[in-house]
C-alpha cells in the first residue's frame, strides 16, 4: 500500500483530534492526502462528546465523512475500586464510551457505505492490573462496542486502535520524565511510544478495506 496517498481526497473527521494522539493521526492522514477535520472542546468547530446538542451542531456542520476516528479520553488516574469517586467513574465512561457511541450516532448519516470508525481502546482493556479498573473496563466496553457496530453498521467497517504507553499530553506532572522512562524500560521495545507511531495504526485501519472488527495493538509488547 503507498501511504503517502492512501487517503487521497478523502474527508477523515478526528473527535480528539486536538491533542495527543488523535493530533498525530490529524497530521498523518494529512500526509496520507486526506482533507481532516480536527474536533475537540477546542478545535475550531467545538465538539463536546458528553454534551449531545454539542455534537449533534458539530456533524451538522460537516459534509460527507469518508473515515471517523475517535480520539477522545478524559485524563484521569488510576484509582483503587475504594478510592474511585462517582464523578471519575462518570467522566471515564461519558468521555470515553458514551462520547464516542454519540460521535458515532450522530456522524452515521454522513457515513457512505464505504466508510469507516476507528476508536481507541488501550492496553489495560485486556491486562488486568490493580488501579486498572476504571481505564481497563471502559477500554474493555470500547473493543466490545467496535465488534457489535462492525457488523451492525456493516458495509462499513469499524476496528479499534489499542495504544501502550504513549508519550503525549496525557501524562504530566513533575515526575513524568521518570515515569515513562521507567515504564519503557521495562517494555520489549525499551521505551513508551510516540504519537506517530500509533498515528500509522489508525492510517492502516482507515485505508485497508479488508479490515473490519479488528483491534489493533501498538504496545511496545506491553500486553505480552
Ligand atoms: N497516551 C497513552 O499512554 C494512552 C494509553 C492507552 C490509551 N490511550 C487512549 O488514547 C486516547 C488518546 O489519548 P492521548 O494520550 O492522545 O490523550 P490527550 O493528549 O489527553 O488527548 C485527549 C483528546 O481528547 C479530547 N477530549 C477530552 N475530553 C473531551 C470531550 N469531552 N469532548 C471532546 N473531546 C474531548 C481532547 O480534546 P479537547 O481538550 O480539545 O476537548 C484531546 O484532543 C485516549 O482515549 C486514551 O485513553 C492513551
Amino acid at each position: 500500500m503507498n501511504f503517502s496517498s492512501s487517503l487521497q481526497g478523502q474527508h477523515v473527521v478526528v473527535v480528539g483530534g486536538t491533542s495527543g494522539i488523535g493530533r498525530a493521526v490529524v497530521r498523518a492522514a494529512q500526509t496520507a492526502g486526506a482533507k481532516v477535520t480536527a474536533l475537540g472542546r477546542g478545535s475550531g468547530i467545538a465538539c463536546d462528546v458528553t454534551d449531545p446538542d454539542s455534537v449533534n451542531q458539530a456533524f451538522a456542520r460537516l459534509g460527507p465523512v469518508d473515515h471517523l476516528v475517535i480520539t477522545a479520553g478524559a485524563r484521569v488516574g488510576s484509582p483503587s475500586l475504594a478510592q474511585l469517586t462517582d464523578a471519575e467513574l462518570a467522566l471515564t465512561y461519558e468521555v470515553k464510551l458514551f462520547g464516542a457511541l454519540r460521535a458515532i450516532r450522530f456522524a452515521l448519516p454522513k457515513l457512505a457505505p464505504q466508510a469507516s470508525v476507528t476508536l481507541t481502546s488501550g492496553l489495560l482493556s485486556r491486562k488486568p492490573s490493580a488501579g486498572g479498573l476504571l481505564k481497563g473496563s471502559v477500554n474493555a466496553a470500547i473493543e466490545a462496542a467496535a465488534r457489535q457496530l462492525a457488523k451492525e453498521l456493516a458495509p462499513r467497517r469499524v476496528n479499534v486502535v489499542s495504544p501502550g504507553v504513549v508519550d503525549t499530553e496525557l501524562w504530566s506532572g513533575s515526575t513524568r520524565e521518570a515515569t515513562l522512562a521507567r515504564i519503557g524500560a521495562g517494555l520489549p521495545v525499551g521505551r513508551v511510544g510516540l504519537p506517530h507511531e500509533l498515528a500509522q495504526a489508525y492510517v492502516l485501519a482507515m485505508a485497508n478495506g479488508f479490515m473490519t472488527g479488528a483491534v489493533i495493538d501498538v504496545d511496545g509488547g506491553g500486553l505480552l
